[in-house]
C-alpha cells in the first residue's frame, strides 16, 4: 500500500513499525496525515502481531498537530478535526495487538497524544514531550487532557497542562509518562527487544491482556474483576494454552500457533 506521509517497514519476525514522515514540518499531523494513519491502521495485515510508532529523522516523533491548518478553524472545523484526531488514536489503542511508541525527539500536542494512545512508550534521550495548547488559545484536543491525567495523574496533568511547559525524558519517566529512557541510537533497537519478547507470547494471551486491561480500567473493581475472569476463562478454549502449559510440564520451548 502506497503512504505519503508514512514509512511502513514489515519485518518478517510479525513486528511492523511505521515512521510518521512529514519533514517540511517537524512530522506534524494534518488532516492528511491523520487520514493516512487511519487507513494504515484499518488495513494492518492480521499476521503483525506487535506495532512501533515512531517519527522519521533523529529530531521529532511528532511536533503536534498542524498550526497552520488549525489557525483559521471556527468551532465546527475544531470539532471535526478535534474528533478526526481523537477517532484514529482510539483505533490505535483499542488495536487487537500491542503497539509500542518509540518516541525519538519532540512529542509535543498532538505527538504526547498520540504516544499516550500507545500501550507502551520508550523514549530517546533526547524526547521532549509537553501539551503546549494553551500557549495557542486552545487545549489538548485529541484526548490529551484524558489520557495525561490518567497516566501521570490530574496533579502533574494539570500543572503540565496549564503552563504549557517541556518534560524532558528523564522526568516524564519519573512521573509514569514513559516506560524507560534510552540514548536515541540504541531507541530502535530496545524497542524491537521488547516486540520481539512479546512475539515470543501466546498471542491470543496478550490480545485477552490487552483488553482485561484496557476495558476493566473503565469499570468498577468487581465489574474489571469479573471482566477479566471471563478473559482468562477464554484462554482455556484455546490451543495455544495446552501448548503453553504442556510446553511448561515437558520443559521444552512452547510453539505457539496464535490457535
Ligand atoms: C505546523 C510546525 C509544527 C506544528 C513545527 N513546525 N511544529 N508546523 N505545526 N505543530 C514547523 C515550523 O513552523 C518550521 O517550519 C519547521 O516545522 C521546523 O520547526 P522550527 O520551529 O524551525 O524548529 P525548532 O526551532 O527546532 O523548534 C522545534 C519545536 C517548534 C520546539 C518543536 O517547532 C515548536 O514549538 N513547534 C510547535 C509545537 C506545538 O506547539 N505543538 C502543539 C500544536 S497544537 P518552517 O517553514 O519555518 O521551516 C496540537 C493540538 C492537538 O498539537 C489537538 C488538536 C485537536
Amino acid at each position: 500500500m502506497d503512504y505519503n506521509f508514512l514509512k511502513v517497514e514489515n519485518h518478517d519476525n510479525g513486528i511492523t513499525v511505521v515512521a510518521i514522515s512529514v519533514p517540511q514540518s517537524l512530522n506534524a499531523l494534518n488532516s492528511k496525515v491523520l487520514s493516512e494513519l487511519e487507513r494504515f491502521i484499518d488495513n494492518l495485515d492480521i499476521s503483525v502481531r506487535v506495532l512501533v510508532i515512531t517519527g522519521d529523522g533523529p529530531k521529532s516523533f511528532v511536533a503536534g498537530a498542524d498550526i497552520s491548518e488549525m489557525k483559521d478553524l471556527n468551532e465546527k472545523g475544531g470539532l471535526s478535526f478535534g474528533q478526526l484526531g481523537a477517532m484514529v488514536f482510539r483505533k490505535i489503542e483499542v488495536l487487537d495487538i500491542p503497539v509500542i511508541a518509540a518516541v525519538n525527539g519532540y512529542a509535543l500536542g498532538g505527538g504526547c497524544e498520540l504516544a499516550m494512545a500507545c500501550d507502551i512508550r520508550i523514549a530517546s534521550e533526547n524526547a521532549r514531550f509537553g501539551q503546549p495548547e494553551t500557549g495557542l488559545g486552545i487545549i489538548p484536543g485529541f484526548s490529551g487532557t484524558y489520557r495525561l491525567s490518567k497516566l501521570v495523574g490530574q496533579a502533574f496533568a494539570k500543572e503540565i497542562i496549564y503552563t504549557g511547559r517541556t518534560v524532558k525524558s528523564d522526568e516524564a519517566l519519573k512521573i509514569g509518562l514513559v516506560n524507560a529512557v534510552v540514548p536515541q541510537e540504541e531507541l530502535l533497537n530496545t524497542v524491537m527487544a521488547m516486540a520481539v519478547k512479546i512475539t515470543a507470547n501466546a498471542p491470543i494471551s496478550v490480545k485477552y491482556a490487552k483488553k482485561s486491561i484496557n476495558e476493566g480500567y473503565d469499570l468498577s473493581t468487581a465489574g474489571a474483576i469479573a471482566l477479566e475472569n471471563e478473559y482468562f476463562a477464554k484462554c482455556f478454549n484455546t490451543k495455544d494454552q495446552k501448548e503453553g502449559m504442556d510446553a511448561f510440564l515437558s520443559k521444552r520451548k512452547a510453539s505457539f500457533t496464535n490457535e
